[in-house]
């Protein structure tokens, strides 16, 4: 089967999500699937070929050309954090063309990459708690007076549409705030302010697989930084990430069952990584986010479930493939 297998993208999250790829890349069955690596950035949509010649995807149908020889593509696995490999703007397009792809569709894609939106349609849902939080739009006027009367310091700044904690801020007095909003507005015209929860982040993994989904173990992540920033998510060491996580059975269930709740009730697809912190004193569960492209590069939460969960990579990225192509 010839498969694509598309990388790079717009955002700030390109470089995480070359490296996604070359672990997908890499554990893709060779016997079963030809695999053609897609770059796609503002300026092109280009495959290398093996001899070096560099080749343009032709849109209208999502085809390459090689050396006379034109391919078209039965899945495309997406590889691209950020937009627009997981806001919905790619899948609108592979679903426009028929062309099946191993993430949440358009809709689910575009509505839980809001963190703001969907923190609104999750807490809708009663399933789990959903910090207090204020949506703010760049094109709006703001008052960060106001939004300290609706929420409890310290609060989270987060671009709205953003991943890897890129433009993100902890904010503990109200003289931080206005500049920590400026940062957040750098990377997004949206931007998502909300309640601190104090507790332990608990992070799971989840798939479907012959219809059924599937739960990974969770990840009880512990900084050494702030919160779990950009630093602390890709430096070895400077956050401790401990698979299956060292939590009751009952927390366990908990976090398995209101996951897999959100995975049904949001349509997902594919790998989802539903993130929590779970607050200890009132033993609350909270949601955080939830990311439809994981990150997959070696080290990364989803690949050390895996890994927890006694399979290999190449074994899970063929079962995410498969079930796209249902
Ligand atoms: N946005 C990063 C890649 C993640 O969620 O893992
Ligand atoms: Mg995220």
């Amino acid at each position: 089967k010839n498969i694509a297998l598309v990388a790079g993208g717009y955002s700030g999250e390109y470089v995480i999500s070359v490296q996604s790829a070359v672990t997908i890349e890499n554990n893709l069955d060779s016997s079963k699937y030809n695999v053609y690596k897609i770059i796609i950035t503002k300026d092109s949509w280009s495959y290398t070929a093996a001899d070096g010649a560099v080749v343009e995807v032709d849109k209208n149908d999502f085809s390459l050309t090689v050396q006379g020889n034109k391919i078209t593509f039965d899945a495309v696995f997406i590889g691209i954090h950020g937009t627009p490999g997981e806001d919905g703007r790619l899948q609108g397009y592979f679903e426009m063309l028929g062309i099946p792809f191993t993430s949440c569709g358009m809709v689910t894609s575009a509505v839980t990459f809001n963190k703001s939106f969907c923190n609104k349609i999750v807490d809708a849902l009663n399933v789990v708690n959903v910090s207090k939080s204020v949506h703010i739009f760049r094109d709006q006027p703001h008052n960060t007076t106001d939004i300290l009367q609706q929420l409890r310091l310290p609060v989270f700044v987060k671009p709205a549409e953003g991943g890897s904690s890129i433009g993100m801020s902890k904010v503990k007095t109200a003289e931080e705030l206005p500049s920590a909003i400026d940062k957040a507005f750098k990377e997004d015209a949206q931007v998502l302010i909300e309640e601190f929860i104090k507790g332990r982040e608990l992070t799971i993994g989840l798939y479907r697989e012959n219809g059924a989904i599937t739960v990974l173990p969770i990840t009880e992540i512990v900084s050494s930084k702030e919160f779990f920033d950009y630093e602390a998510k890709y430096t070895p060491g400077v956050s401790n990430e401990i698979t299956p996580a060292p939590v009751s059975d009952e927390i366990t269930r908990k976090v398995q069952e209101t996951a897999t709740i959100l995975y049904n009730k949001l349509n997902c697809k594919g790998i989802t990584r539903v993130d929590f912190i779970y607050e200890e004193g009132t033993g609350k569960l909270f949601f955080l986010e939830i990311n439809t492209m994981p990150g997959q590069s070696e080290n990364s939460l989803v690949p050390q479930q895996v890994r927890a969960a006694g399979k290999t990579l190449k074994e899970f990225y063929g079962v995410l493939l498969e079930e796209s192509m249902k």
